[in-house]
């Protein structure tokens, strides 16, 4: 692709928002960034990634898209033709509770964003799915044509309607479509509400973690700066067909979609406990665990098979969960103060 690309970044003061921007605007990329900057989780934590954006040069926009009218103009006014869209109520846990928000934030905002895209030319239009897709299916080594359709919790169901939509949307407006099924993705910086954090932040304070399913859990966990180089490689390749490994192409024969959906993931699968073992090596400290059954929502195992990814993007070399952890730790201490 050419260099007159101006891309919007939805949730860029999110965990992956926020990275993905640090990159593009290091590559010289014109970015406008946009956020509702919610509270779902420590506002400051937000605040600080826009602060550090800003002083890169992203023209921030604190905005919420369920404006559409003020999303139309922000496109048709600084001529954006690439999205890549994480804004999202995310979280597994949270959607149990309050399912509203992700009908809001995820099902409406989407749309709005969508159709705020109709009367401009998006070379490519980037979704940030979640593994939680695959739901109850349980397969090992989740591949993209795998059966999605039972999902657990409503967050998983909200991101399957989205790529739905977007499948809708891609076919009306010839608009090329790249789904990311994201697998939990971890690193400096990041959520509050993940299990990294929340294990790190309950060891240094000498509280108990509740470990699920008594620790039996296993996560294809992707390191940050992974889970970007894959995103910055995938925008530069838009896809001109349906393009779904493995799929039947007769089932999409009425389809005229440029779409597709992609793992992007590590490729191994690491046990909770293991990830604790390595939370405890790091902050040198024991930590309280209190086992707990399987909760509902919760799935046992998830894994990816990426030769997908890999056959798009070439193979690249992945930040292995010990050095991961590491870092994150590291940071912690700096980012808390703790000696
Ligand atoms: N982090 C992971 O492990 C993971 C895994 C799978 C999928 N995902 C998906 O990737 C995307 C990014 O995840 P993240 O971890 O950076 O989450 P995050 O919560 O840190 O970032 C999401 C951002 O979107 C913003 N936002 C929410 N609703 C909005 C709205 N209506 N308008 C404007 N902004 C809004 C929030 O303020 C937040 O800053 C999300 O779509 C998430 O569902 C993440």
């Amino acid at each position: 692709m050419k260099n007159k690309e101006v891309y919007l970044v939805t949730g860029c003061a999110g965990f992956i928002g926020y990275f993905l921007c640090l990159k593009l605007l290091k590559q010289n990329k014109k970015v406008i960034g946009l956020d509702s900057l919610n509270n779902y989780y420590d506002i400051k934590i937000k605040k600080q990634r826009v602060s550090i954006l800003k002083k890169k040069k992203l023209l921030f926009i604190k905005n919420n898209l369920l404006n559409i009218n003020t999303i139309k103009k922000i496109i048709k006014k600084n001529k954006i033709n690439i999205i890549i869209h994480l804004a999202a109520q995310a979280g597994v846990r949270h959607s149990l509770t309050n399912p509203l928000d992700y009908v809001k934030n995820n099902i409406e905002a989407t749309t709005c964003l969508l159709e705020s895209c109709k009367d401009f030319k998006i070379k490519h239009f980037l979704f940030s799915s979640s593994s939680s897709v695959y739901g109850a299916s349980q397969f090992k080594k989740s591949k993209e044509n795998y059966s999605t359709d039972f999902p657990i919790q409503f967050y998983a169901a909200t991101k399957k309607s989205n790529e739905l939509m977007l499948h809708s949307y891609s076919h009306q407006l010839k608009m090329p479509v790249t789904i990311m099924r994201f697998f939990t993705v971890y690193g400096p910086f990041g959520r509050p509400d993940m299990a990294l954090f929340k294990f790190t932040k309950n060891t240094y304070a000498n509280k108990s973690i509740d470990v699920f399913n008594n620790g039996n859990h296993s996560r294809d966990f992707t390191y940050i700066d992974d889970n970007i180089l894959s995103i910055i490689k995938l925008i530069n390749i838009p896809p001109k067909k349906i393009e779904i490994p493995g799929s039947n192409i007769k089932n999409y024969k009425y389809s005229n979609a440029k779409f597709r959906i992609v793992n992007i993931a590590c490729g191994k699968k690491i046990k909770l406990t293991k990830y604790i073992n390595l939370i405890e090596n790091f902050t040198g400290k024991k930590t309280k665990k209190n086992f707990l059954d399987l909760q509902v929502g919760d799935v046992q195992e998830i894994s990816a098979n990426i030769n997908f990814l890999n056959r798009l993007i070439g193979k690249i070399p992945k930040i292995n969960v010990e050095i991961g952890v590491m870092r994150f730790i590291n940071w912690f201490k700096k980012y808390y103060r703790i000696e």
